[in-house]
């Protein structure tokens, strides 16, 4: 039911400044390998005589955009051609005047890229910033032409000084250049065969360059990622269609679907011609599954050893393609895979400048800026990180039906939101508590309480908290403080800092803390607890005696008030991941209480906590 001829034929974007050539190269390739017919050309050049011009390869294809309705297998952005190995696609017309926002959803899904650089004229702006705009669609390898040779009288030292200084800035962006070409459309050098101009040459032709192309190499990830494209509904059978992104499928291959968490085997592969048993990345195929789940468009199958991440919050580099601004309490359509979502961009973390590639010191992001941000959605987003599967972790912003924006996950940063099914409980009966909480209440004189306090390293949360331990204690209150440094020395000692062990670490001392409130106690928590949604999964322990106080001092008081010394390191880079410096720290949207310290003083502020506490538990 699904064909497979198509998807097979690699896909080609070519990115560089709009005059250095893009339209005649294609023009003279698709003339040198035949597909151009001769009286067309002829007609073409004849043309441009009579108007008194010299003829160009690039006119050949606005002439063949012109004749779209007769039969040529052109549109303004895809050129099909064959070599004498395969057939191949160019995914994005040259010259076309929204160029970028054609590679953002063009050059998304391209197999091979070329970068075309103008040896006479050197590398520009532009060059620098398509390389870049590659790089952040998740291409790593180009193939660089240096057209126009015979404007520089094909000289081997002019063409080695400008591939170094374009080698130079590629290696720097983390592009590899896999050949380095030089040619010119205008003569056909060194584009079908190998040119008696350049005998210092000894490399391959363009087209033979092409064809020993491993495809594929831009996606090394051996793990499943099948986002659901559609879902058919044919007799009984319910097929769920997409193309493998990574990884491979077969009959029997055990999928998790995300979000809806569930897993099942597959169980047919419907696939017309049925060719292969086993199916891989850039195959479309379709598949009934085991079991009668919840899988919809847009969700994504994957194997259940390292499936995405699922979250709401994620950080990312964006290539910024609209003339207005970023606005943060707008909603943006972003389409990843398969899916749409409703998302904000809370932040802009940094602007980079493309020539220089450092940060830019303005504030405001303008039109065809690199940024990074982060972004937020309502809803749970199954996401990989770009570093580790480029083909699923690139995404694109709309504003209603305009793409304002590309860009890549960097989730690096962030927990997994994914609830973890575990069978263990299937065999474990819990006891009841022989004392209740209610007779440990009734003896103590107040009620159980979580008060997690939640705030950067620095902010204040130890202080306060073992000032109010203290006067409670002496007021006849059953309290103990539990301190995230204090309990990463024992407990939680096997913990980092990473976004999966902050998340066990919450996890942990929410779980001491409950057994704590089943004793009868009042459980001061100081942990940074940089994420909400881990926070909540704190508070839905107990919800109806946890309560959530922010202790709140920005990164610039806290780093200036730097206690242990620790954000001095974090700004020198000898702390990875710190809070605030190198790591994220959400701070709570509907907090209990917020007590801020760079305004009150440590008195005032264990007053407050030590008042609220004594109203929210007494009896
Ligand atoms: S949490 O993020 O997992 O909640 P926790 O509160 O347990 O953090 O520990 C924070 C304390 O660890 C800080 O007060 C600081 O003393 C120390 N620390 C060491 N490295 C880091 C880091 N990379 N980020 C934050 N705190 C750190």
């Amino acid at each position: 039911m699904i064909q497979n001829n198509d998807f097979d034929v690699p896909k080609i974007v070519i990115v560089g400044h709009v005059d250095h050539g893009k339209s005649s190269f294609i023009g003279r390739l698709l003339y040198d390998i035949g597909e151009i017919q001769k009286e067309k050309f002829g007609e073409l050049k004849k043309a441009s005589k009579k108007r008194g011009e010299e003829f160009e390869f690039a006119f050949l294809l606005d002439a063949l955009q012109d004749e779209r309705d007769q039969g040529i297998t052109i549109d303004t952005t895809r050129i099909f051609f064959k070599t004498k190995k395969r057939k191949y696609v160019f995914i994005d017309a040259p010259g076309h005047k929204e160029f970028i926002r054609n590679m953002i959803t063009g050059a998304a899904s391209a197999d091979i890229a070329i970068l075309i650089v103008d040896v006479k004229d050197g590398i520009k702006q532009q060059t620098k910033k398509h390389s870049y705009l590659l790089k952040l669609l998740g291409i790593e390898k180009v193939i660089t032409l240096y057209n126009k040779m015979d404007k520089i009288s094909y000289s081997e030292s002019k063409f080695l000084n400008i591939k170094a200084e374009l080698d130079e800035f590629l290696s720097n962006i983390g592009i590899e250049s896999y050949t380095s070409l030089p040619i010119s459309s205008k003569k056909g050098d060194n584009i079908v065969s190998l040119s008696k101009n350049m005998r210092w040459y000894h490399g391959q032709s363009f087209v033979e360059i092409l064809d020993g192309y491993k495809i594929q190499e831009n996606n090394k990830s051996e793990f499943i990622r099948f986002p659901v494209q559609d879902i058919y509904k044919l007799g009984d059978k319910r097929v769920i269609v997409g193309r493998i992104e990574s990884g491979k499928i077969k009959s029997g291959t055990k999928l998790i679907f995300l979000p809806s968490n569930e897993s099942v085997y597959v169980k047919t592969l419907e696939v017309w011609p049925k060719a292969k048993k086993e199916y891989e990345v850039g195959d479309c195929i379709g598949i009934t599954l085991s079991d009668e789940i919840f899988v919809d468009k847009g969700n994504m199958g994957s194997d259940l050893e390292r499936p995405p991440k699922l979250t709401n919050r994620f950080e990312s580099r964006v290539f910024w393609l609209s003339k207005s601004k970023i606005l943060f309490n707008k909603k943006y359509l972003m389409k990843i895979n398969t899916g749409e979502y409703e998302v904000s961009i809370n932040k802009i973390k940094k602007i980079i400048d493309v020539e220089s590639l450092t940060e830019k010191t303005k504030i405001n992001v303008q039109k065809n800026d690199i940024c990074e941000v982060v972004i937020h959605s309502s809803e749970l987003i199954p996401m990989d990180d770009y570093s580790f599967n480029k083909s699923t972790s690139r995404f694109c912003l709309l504003d209603e039906k305009e793409i304002v924006a590309g860009g890549i996950v960097d989730i690096r940063n962030y927990p997994d939101q994914r609830e973890y099914k575990d069978n263990f409980k299937q065999n474990i009966v819990p006891e009841n508590y022989a004392v209740s909480e209610i007779d440990r209440s009734i003896r103590f004189n107040h009620r159980p309480g979580i008060v997690w306090l939640t705030g950067l390293s620095g902010a204040g949360k130890s202080t306060i908290a073992k000032n109010v331990e203290k006067r409670l204690f002496h007021k006849n209150i059953n309290i103990f403080s539990l301190d995230g440094d204090n309990l990463r020395i024992g407990l939680n000692k096997n913990l980092n800092f990473s976004p999966e062990d902050r998340t066990e670490n919450i996890r942990r001392t929410a779980e001491v803390a409950n057994l704590f409130t089943k004793a009868g106690f009042i459980v001061l928590v100081s942990l940074i607890s940089p994420y909400r949604s881990e926070r909540k999964k704190a508070r839905d322990i107990r919800p109806e005696i946890f309560r959530e106080i922010y202790i709140e001092a920005s990164v610039e008081v806290c780093s200036k008030r730097d206690v242990k010394g620790l954000y001095a390191k974090a700004i020198k880079g000898e702390i990875k991941n710190f809070t605030g410096i190198s790591s994220p720290y959400e701070p709570p949207e509907m907090p209990n209480l917020v007590i801020n310290t760079s305004r009150c003083s440590v008195e005032e502020s264990v007053r407050k906590l030590e008042e609220y506490i004594l109203k929210e538990f007494s009896f």
